[in-house]
Order: structure tokens, then C-alpha cells, then sequence
């Protein structure tokens, strides 16, 4: 049994104050530990979490709880110790882990076993994890993290799933919590049982380079699902529980002018209304562990902000888990931000703000010393310390490391390789979103006899698959992954008769094009991460353009599928007879696309964000303030609107009814809609539910989402769906400019709107 003394996961969440207070004033036992008597306290699994962190934080010495704070890259452990990869160099493990007792090790994106294999990765984790143990006085387990961000992408052969962006777009919780689900048993499998997802932030500019990484541009509907993602990576029911980790916190999605980690500036009214909620959904969900944005907000970088880190995190949210910098952070205080002197004073102040662990990379030697010579100078306090690495050792205690700290390899490759296949497919199905689709261009049918595929992205499973997948990059030049393109798909999945001719050179697809039934073009863009993947100007390439425009002078019916981690201004490429968003559709994206195109699955996803006309309206969402802005482009300027997505059936939606006319700011309100599939297929609807303001104090958007769900329907067939929207979505932040607060629902005339129909109510 794992989690010995728990009747429920989140009971480990101990008074942390109690045993700090302990752990401070104990005395410190140095001596080795007797083996006559009964096993020490933190070794018996049956005593409780916090029993078990007090009795060891009471025996570590300070090198030994500093270690605690430092999560090292292993590459720093492996060939040349810094960042070469390759085997296990045990001089280089002797002193990440032995000299400086390291607490946690993590694969940074594209860091893998010298043979990437699922197996090899469970032996990886495994020799660390003896070594660990075995050169620890104490013999405390390491905690080891990695981006499992779609699927245990950075293993070879493991399956990767469609990216968040595209998973926003199912609008689904209970699926984005399977995909997490089936990611904790591929990364627990391999001993990698801290994985930093999910991405909390919100996506409010094209330009920004991790877009994609987002699940939505509005704060309800990204909180959802990144709450889904914790509580299905944390559920232990399939085997080892694995934490998860609310990134970037908080506002990391806000650089001021697109480009990943510039710093952003924001009003608290907008923090507190339009940023912290979703970040909070998460953290409410039991999220163990939380990153934080490696970005500056209004002039404080967020890993030196004491009221993000306390203030917010800590007292007004109550999280007692644990707190990790990004990549590098700390240092890059004094060498990036000139806001720290030397490491001293930067490891200082972000221990101090409130972090727990800092993520470093591999050629970082010095956070260790620094630290240390932080405390003997006084600037950190040794309650400060016990806290920080009692939350590391609670964490361990919880995760079950102590009583069973290693994987088995044999395993691996089996619970791995191919694993939940059908659940990729359904999952990158379900969230293609068809947006435009003209004489019923689509499904295509058994008269298509003739389909041409072309454009850069129909064969190619990198672009398919955008960062963060085996490299950080996205695939390295040269790695083969398995997985199934969009070209492969179609071929594999047309109806017999049906003969689908993959054709790479643009002159000859436009050629080939005339005399086929259809074609099916894939455009997108190249995969990246982070800063290398900002797009100032975030349209469709000129040529692929191009291409698409000279297959529709071809008559033929041009069926455009993009493969992007973003909208894009689609330009000349705007108007094909049939429009399918992909998104980064994963390793099953092949058959899950052509699954859509051929029918066999009703497309369901609906934009989760806003898809833009032209460039240059960045920031760019639905939830604009209204005001006298008059030109043409000046206030909502989208080809397709958040929420937009169509089906191959009609849908009708009817006016809603609510509950009550009248509530209090504390009330749920209940809102029934009347939904018919008016077509001759069934169908599943997303049924998007709004609240707007017919005046008020501080400005309100237009609309803003209150509340959703999804049904199916039979052709034909009607229902009432009810959406329950808690009033308190409603609140905003109070006053002034200054935006001084309290956050609360503004009594006054609301309005529930769902389509073009309102309702009206009055919060009291
Ligand atoms: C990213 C994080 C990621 C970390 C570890 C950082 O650069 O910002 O999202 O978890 O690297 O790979
Ligand atoms: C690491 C990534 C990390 C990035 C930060 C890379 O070297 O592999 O995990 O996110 O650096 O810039």
C-alpha cells in the first residue's frame, strides 16, 4: 500500500507550521542510525506523513535540507556533466548526490537515456534513485520531474497526445482527465512521478511562442481542464500516484509585446479577475506542486513577488505543497535581471518570496553554496529552510518514495509503448474543429474516388507534433518517432474504391489536383518552444498560402487542414470549400484527422480560442472592453469567433430559462436550455453559456463565459441541458482605477445569454 497512513490523498496536507516548529528545535541526530531497535519513525510507513517529516527533518544537518531545495538536470549526471547526454558518470552522480544531497533530479525537455526506450528510462531512473538512497546518510529517495505535457513525450515510442491547445478546443474536463490519466501510467511506469503540467496560463496573444502550450484564452474554461489534468495525474488508482505542477505561475502568458519571457504588466484587477482564476481551479484541484512564471509583472520578477508566492499562494489560496522555480531562475536574477547582487542575495530572495526548489540546469554548480553560505549569513532562516524541505520530504513520504523507490524496468516498454491509442485518436479527433465547409465539401464520400493530399505538413509527424516531443525543439533531425501523418491516415482509412495519392511537389499536386475529386491540403507552421517558437507575425507562410489559393483555381473541392499550435491569418489561404483546425494532433493525429474527413467521426471541437483576420490586433480575445473604439479593426477583428466550430448536422439552441430571477452573490443559478439536432446526423453539441451586463461600474465585456457542457444528440432528437453557474463567477475586482478591491459580484441587471438569446436576472 502506498499511502499508508491515508484514507484520502490530500490528507497528507499536514499542519506544516507543527512540524516545523519541531523540526527547529530538535536536536539534530548525527550519528548513524541504530539498527537494534525499531525502525526510526520516517522509515515506518504505518506512522502519519507528518510524524514521518518532523522525525527526519530532526535528523538532517543543514547541508543535508538545503540539498532538499535544489532539483538538478540530469545531464549534469550523465558523459561529459553538463550537457552532453549519454551514459551515468558516477563521479558526476557523486556530487549532485552525495556532496550535494540534490533532492530532485528532472529531465529537461529532449534529456533522455543514452537509448531512449521506455525500459531504459525505468533502468535511468532507477540507478539514480539506488545511488541516492544508497550515498544518503539517511537514505532519502530523489523525486525525479519531467514534461509530460501530451503524453510521456519525451520518450521514444510512447505516445503522444494532441497538445493542450488542441484538447481545449473538446471543451471536454472528464477526456483532458483520461489523457492525464494515461500519462501518469506511462511516467510512473519509468520512476518519473513529478510531472510539470498542466499549463495554467491563458492565451491571449498569437504571437506568443508557448500558445499552444495553453489550454484556452478564457480563464473558466482553461481552470476546468487544467484542473482535470492535476486530479488525473494525481490519481493513484492505476498504479503509482505521480505529482502534478500548475504552471507558469502566475501571468507568464502576458509578455508585454508577444515574445516569450519579456516582462508584462498588468493592472491587479486584471491579475485577480482574468489571470489568477485559472491557476487557482488547478491549485484547488490538489495539485502538489506549483512553477513559477519565469517572467517579471509589473517591474518584480514573479520568482522574487512575496505576495504572488505568499500572499496569494500561500495565505489567501492555502497551498502547502511545493513551490519550484523554472529553468534557471534563480540565476538568471543576477545574470538576466540584474535584480540580485550575487547568487547569494538571488537565492536568498527567492527562497525567502517563497520557493521551495530551484530547477537548475546542468552546468550549475553554485546554487548549493550559495545557499548554504545564505543561511550562515543569516539571510534565510532556519525555519524558512525546514519549511522549503520539510514540503520536498512530505511530497517524497506522499508519493510513496520512501517505502517503494524504484520502478521495474521489465515493465516499462509493455505499460509504455503504443499505450492508449485509441484514446489519442478519439482525443485528437474530438478536438479538430471544423470552421468553415461550403457546399458540404465534407465528409468527403464514396463518389470521392480521387483524393490528392499535399502541402508540408500532410506527411510530416514533426510538424504534426510541435515542441516539446523527444527534443524540446520538437523531433531532432533524424529520430524516427511512430506515429501516423495525415497522408498515411487518409490512405489508411479511405473507403475501398477510394484511391488516395500523396503528392509532395506543389507544381504536381496542382497539376494531379485537376483531375481529382478532392484535395486535401495540410498547411501549419514548424514546431518550436518557448522563445525560439514566437511568431511576431503569427499568418500562414506565404507559399503555403500560395498553394492553397492555386488548388482552389483548380475547381476541384479544396479541403485545407491546418496543423498549428495557433490560429493563423489564413491571408489568401482564407477561403478553401472546407476549413478543419488539427491544432498539434499528436502520433494518432493521421487516422484522427482522417476519421473527421470521412465521417466516421462528427467533428465536435469548438474554438477555445479566437482565430484572428488580419496581424496586428494582438492581444487578441473575446473578452474585449467595450468602449467608443470605431475602426475597422479595432475592437473584436476575428475570422472565427471563440467558441466557433461546425458539425456535418445542424443544431438549434433555444432560449434559456433560469432558476431564479433574483439571486444572491452566493447562489448557484440553474440555466436550462432547450438544444434540437435539426440534421439527419447525430451530433454532439457544445453549448457555451454567457453572462453580460447591461451597465455597470467596471467595464464588462461584451460577454463572458459562465458556464458550458456538451451533449449528444440523435438526428432529430431534442433535449433541456442545465448548466449550473455559481454567481460567484461573477465577481470582478472593485473601485477605482487602482483597482483596490475587494473582488466581489457587483449587485445590479445581468443577463444569461446562450447564441443570440438572453435571459435576465438581478444579483441582490
Ligand atoms: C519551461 C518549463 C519547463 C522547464 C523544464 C522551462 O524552460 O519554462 O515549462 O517545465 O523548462 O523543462
Ligand atoms: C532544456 C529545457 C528548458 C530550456 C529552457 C533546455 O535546455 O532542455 O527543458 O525548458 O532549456 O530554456
Amino acid at each position: 500500500m502506498r499511502f499508508p497512513h491515508g484514507s484520502g490523498r490530500r490528507r497528507w496536507r499536514s499542519p506544516l507550521a507543527l512540524i516545523i516548529g519541531f523540526a527547529a528545535t530538535a536536536t539534530v541526530l548525527t550519528g548513524p542510525i541504530s539498527s537494534a531497535s525499531a525502525p526510526p519513525v520516517y522509515q515506518d510507513s504505518s506512522k502519519p506523513i507528518a510524524a514521518r517529516v518532523a522525525d527526519l527533518l530532526g535528523r538532517m544537518n543543514t547541508e543535508e535540507k538545503a540539498g532538499q531545495l535544489q532539483q538538478i538536470a540530469v545531464a549534469r549526471m550523465q558523459g561529459d556533466c553538463q550537457w552532453s547526454g549519454g551514459e551515468l558518470n558516477t563521479e558526476c552522480m557523486k556530487e549532485v548526490l552525495a556532496d550535494q544531497h540534490a533532492g530532485s533530479v528532472l529531465s529537461g525537455g529532449g534529456m533522455t537515456p543514452a537509448k531512449n526506450t521506455p525500459k531504459e528510462w525505468a533502468k535511468l531512473t532507477n540507478a539514480i534513485q539506488r545511488y541516492a538512497i544508497k550515498n544518503s546518510r539517511l537514505g532519502i529517495p530523489i523525486i525525479y520531474g519531467v514534461d509530460a505535457v501530451h503524453g510521456h513525450n519525451n520518450v521514444l515510442g510512447a505516445t503522444m497526445f494532441q497538445q493542450q491547445i488542441g484538447l481545449g478546443a473538446t471543451w471536454n474536463p472528464k477526456l483532458v482527465g483520461d489523457v492525464a490519466r494515461a500519462t501518469q501510467r506511462a511516467t510512473a511506469a519509468t520512476g518519473t512521478v513529478w510531472n510539470f503540467s498542466p499549463v495554467a496560463d491563458i492565451a491571449r496573444d498569437h504571437r506568443w511562442g508557448r500558445y499552444y502550450e495553453t489550454y484556452s484564452e478564457d480563464p473558466l474554461l482553461a481552470g476546468d481542464l487544467a484542473a482535470s489534468t492535476v486530479k488525473g495525474t494525481e490519481d493513484g488508482t492505476s498504479g503509482r500516484q505521480v505529482a502534478a505542477t500548475v504552471k507558469h505561475f502566475a501571468g507568464y502568458s502576458q509578455p508585454l509585446n508577444g515574445h516569450d519571457r519579456v516582462p508584462g504588466d498588468m493592472s491587479l484587477r486584471y491579475l485577480q479577475d482574468t489571470i489568477l482564476p485559472a491557476y487557482k481551479k488547478a491549485v484547488d484541484a490538489g495539485a502538489d506542486t506549483v512553477m513559477v512564471n519565469s517572467g517579471a509583472i509589473n517591474g518584480v520578477p514573479a520568482h522574487t513577488s512575496k505576495y504572488l508566492l505568499t500572499d496569494v499562494l500561500r495565505k489567501q489560496w492555502g497551498f502547502d505543497g511545493v513551490v519550484i522555480s523554472d529553468w534557471d531562475d534563480v540565476e538568471y536574477l543576477v545574470t538576466k535581471y540584474r535584480a540580485a547582487a550575487d547568487y547569494t542575495e538571488a537565492v536568498a530572495k527567492v527562497i525567502n518570496a517563497g520557493v521551495d526548489v530551484a530547477m537548475l540546469p546542468p552546468d550549475d554548480r553554485e546554487f548549493h553554496p550559495a545557499l548554504m553560505s545564505a543561511i550562515k549569513k543569516g539571510l534565510i532562516s532556519r525555519k524558512r529552510l525546514n519549511e522549503a524541505a520539510g514540503r520536498v520530504l512530505a511530497l517524497k513520504f506522499k508519493l510513496g518514495l520512501f517505502d517503494d523507490p524504484y520502478v521495474d524496468p521489465a515493465k516499462a516498454d509493455k505499460i509504455v509503448l503504443g499505450a492508449d491509442k485509441k484514446l489519442a485518436r478519439k482525443a485528437a479527433a474530438e478536438s479538430a474543429v471544423l470552421l468553415r465547409n461550403e457546399n458540404n465539401a465534407l465528409p468527403l464520400t464514396n463518389s470521392d474516388r480521387k483524393i490528392v493530399v499535399t502541402g508540408p505538413s500532410a506527411n510530416n509527424l514533426p510538424n504534426q507534433l510541435g515542441g516539446w516531443s523527444i527534443g524540446w525543439q520538437g523531433v531532432p533531425e533524424g529520430v524516427e518517432v511512430p506515429g501516423t501523418t495525415v497522408a498515411q491516415g487518409l490512405k489508411k482509412n479511405a473507403p475501398a474504391g477510394t484511391k488516395v495519392d500523396y503528392v509532395a511537389d506543389p507544381d504536381k499536386a496542382v497539376q494531379q489536383g485537376k483531375g481529382a475529386d478532392a484535395v486535401v491540403v495540410v498547411v501549419g507552421e514548424k514546431p518550436g518552444a518557448e522563445g525560439e517558437s514566437d511568431a511576431p507575425r503569427p499568418a500562414l507562410a506565404a507559399d503555403q498560402q500560395k498553394l492553397v489559393q492555386r488548388l482552389k483555381a483548380t475547381g476541384t473541392p479544396v479541403i485545407e487542414v491546418v496543423l498549428a499550435g495557433r490560429p493563423l491569418v489564413l491571408g489568401k489561404a482564407a477561403d478553401p470549400d472546407a476549413l478543419l483546425m488539427g491544432w498539434l494532433p499528436g502520433t494518432e493525429g493521421g487516422h484522427a484527422i482522417a476519421d473527421v474527413l470521412f465521417g466516421k467521426v462528427n467533428p465536435s471541437g469548438r474554438l477555445p480560442v479566437s482565430w484572428p483576420k488580419s496581424l496586428g490586433n494582438d492581444p487578441l480575445h473575446y473578452q474585449q472592453l467595450p468602449g467608443p473604439n470605431s475602426g475597422p479593426e479595432s475592437s473584436y477583428h476575428v475570422a472565427y469567433p471563440f467558441g466557433a466550430g461546425l458539425s456535418y448536422t445542424t443544431f438549434e439552441t433555444g432560449r434559456p430559462k433560469l432558476s431564479d430571477t433574483v439571486v444572491g452573490p452566493k447562489r448557484t443559478l440553474t440555466v436550462t436550455v432547450p438544444v434540437s439536432n435539426t440534421g439527419k446526423r447525430d451530433g454532439v453539441l457544445v453549448v457555451p453559456v454567457y453572462a453580460a451586463r447591461p451597465s455597470s461600474d467596471v467595464l464588462f465585456p461584451d460577454k463572458q463565459l459562465v458556464g458550458y457542457t456538451r451533449v449528444a444528440l440523435k438526428a432529430g432528437q431534442s433535449k433541456q441541458v442545465e448548466v449550473e453557474v455559481p454567481v460567484s463567477r461573477l465577481a470582478v475586482t472593485s473601485g477605482d482605477i487602482t483597482g483596490q478591491g475587494p473582488k466581489k459580484v457587483a449587485p445590479g441587471a445581468y443577463q444569461i445569454v446562450v447564441g443570440e438569446k438572453k435571459a435576465d436576472f438581478t444579483v441582490r
